[in-house]
């Protein structure tokens, strides 16, 4: 067995995993990253695409904001439309935060770039993670190596940031902990297309075949989803399908606003679940982003929370392994769970406002709830201020 010695051992290359080990690196807190696909995979994985105002902040001070500045795009905020009227909430204007479109991939290439520039070292294509002796004052992860080496890394503390399948947050006895789910009754068709936006902001569109939304990821590439039925087959949507039941949904030819079709470059879908597992802690294991909370990708918080989780860890593990004071890692995940239930209410929120399910008297009752968000102050302040995302440490 090939042994390793650390301070911290991080289960998962993610957003959460990458960003830990650059902020513990920071303050001197030396880290092994293990995972289970290659480099080439995790870094061209396509998934989120907003970062929240803090989120952008965080990774500023973290000295990754270069790329960030450059190539991503600042947006005051979003469309809110039904079948025939289109509204504009400026989030600037509500909530003086806004929030920026940079793909969860160019973030993910700014991880391994500067961890790689700090010497980090990152076991790739690992399999036969395991979890051991989280109650000892020295657990440890083993796995086989890429190179098919069983191997120990024994830390201070391990941190699950190994998704919403990884095996940290099973490895918590079931006596310890508690878990809520709730499985949506639909999913999305996403695609990447190679062509311009047809909007400046992104739009979120409520309509009686489904929900809608068009997002993108530069001047040239577009992202746009579809609700559809759970269990869809993705070879059952053609691109012409999918083209024209986005231009249905979003409104193509209505008030001279028109959607242009291109080239789609990559399909898929998503099923959507909220599921959170409390406490985020257990002994000397943390969980932090998908491997303690899932939420259904509607308001953007996914990678957001990810990132606000390892905000609150990585200053709370240099306090216990630096200082030996243990009060921020005491107090992780009471106050990582604030937040974590605050955008676990606002994802499902913003799911059930805009999904349709086919009851007649829900579809009613979102109507009301979308023109009383588009026209009364206070309406659109809620859904601004949850969405352009609250404060670190809220
Ligand atoms: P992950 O990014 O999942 O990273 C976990 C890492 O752990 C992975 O690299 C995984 O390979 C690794 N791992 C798993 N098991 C093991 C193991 N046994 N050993 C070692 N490593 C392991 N959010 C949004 O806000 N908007 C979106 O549009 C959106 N789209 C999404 C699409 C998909 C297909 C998925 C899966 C998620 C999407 N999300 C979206 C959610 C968002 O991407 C996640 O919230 C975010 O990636 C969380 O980061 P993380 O680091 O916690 O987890
Ligand atoms: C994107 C995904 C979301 O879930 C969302 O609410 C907004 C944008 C995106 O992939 O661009």
């Amino acid at each position: 067995m090939d042994e390793v010695r650390t301070q911290v051992a991080i289960i998962g290359a993610g957003p959460a995993g990458m960003l830990l080990s650059h902020l513990l690196a920071a303050d001197g807190v030396e880290s092994v990253v293990v995972e289970t696909r290659s480099e080439e995979y995790v870094a061209s994985r396509i998934r989120a695409g907003i970062l929240e105002q803090s989120s952008v902040d965080l990774l500023r001070s973290a000295g990754l904001g270069d790329r960030l500045a450059q190539d991503g795009d600042q947006h005051r905020g979003i469309y809110l439309q039904w079948p025939e009227e289109r509204h504009h909430l400026d989030f600037v204007e509500l909530t003086g935060r806004s929030v920026w479109v940079y793909g969860q991939t160019e973030v993910q290439k700014d991880l391994i770039a500067a961890r790689a520039a700090d010497g980090q070292e990152i076991y790739y294509e690992i399999s036969d993670t395991a979890l051991h002796d989280l109650s000892s004052g020295s657990p440890s992860v083993t796995f086989t190596s890429g190179s098919g080496a069983p191997t120990q890394v024994t830390a201070s503390v391990v941190v699950g940031c190994d998704g919403s399948f990884g095996p940290s947050r099973d490895a918590v006895p079931s006596s310890a902990c508690n878990t809520w789910e709730k499985v949506y009754p639909y999913s999305w068709l996403g695609i990447l297309a190679d062509v311009a936006p047809s909007t400046d902001e992104l739009i979120y569109a409520w309509h009686p075949d489904g929900f809608a939304m068009h997002s993108m990821r530069s001047s040239t590439v577009s992202r746009l989803y579809l609700q559809v039925p759970n269990d869809t087959d993705v070879d059952d949507w053609s691109d012409d399908r999918i083209w024209s039941a986005l231009g249905r949904r979003l409104g193509d030819g209505q008030d001279g606003w028109s959607l242009d079709p291109g080239p789609v470059t990559e399909k898929s879908v998503l099923p959507m679940r909220s599921f959170v597992q409390t406490p985020m802690r257990h002994d000397r294991l943390f969980l932090a982003g998908d491997a303690a909370h899932i939420v259904p990708p509607t308001g953007a918080k996914g990678l957001n929370l990810a990132v606000a989780d390892v905000g609150l860890l990585a200053p709370a593990l240099v306090d216990l392994l630096v200082k030996d004071d243990s009060r921020l890692a005491d107090a992780y995940s009471d106050t990582a769970l604030r937040r974590v239930w605050r955008c676990t209410h606002f994802s499902w929120w913003m799911t059930t406002m805009l999904h349709t399910s086919g009851d007649e008297f829900e579809q009613q009752l979102q109507l009301s709830q979308l023109r009383w968000v588009a026209s009364s102050e206070a309406g659109a302040m809620g859904l601004a201020e949850n969405y352009a995302g609250l404060p670190i440490g809220f």
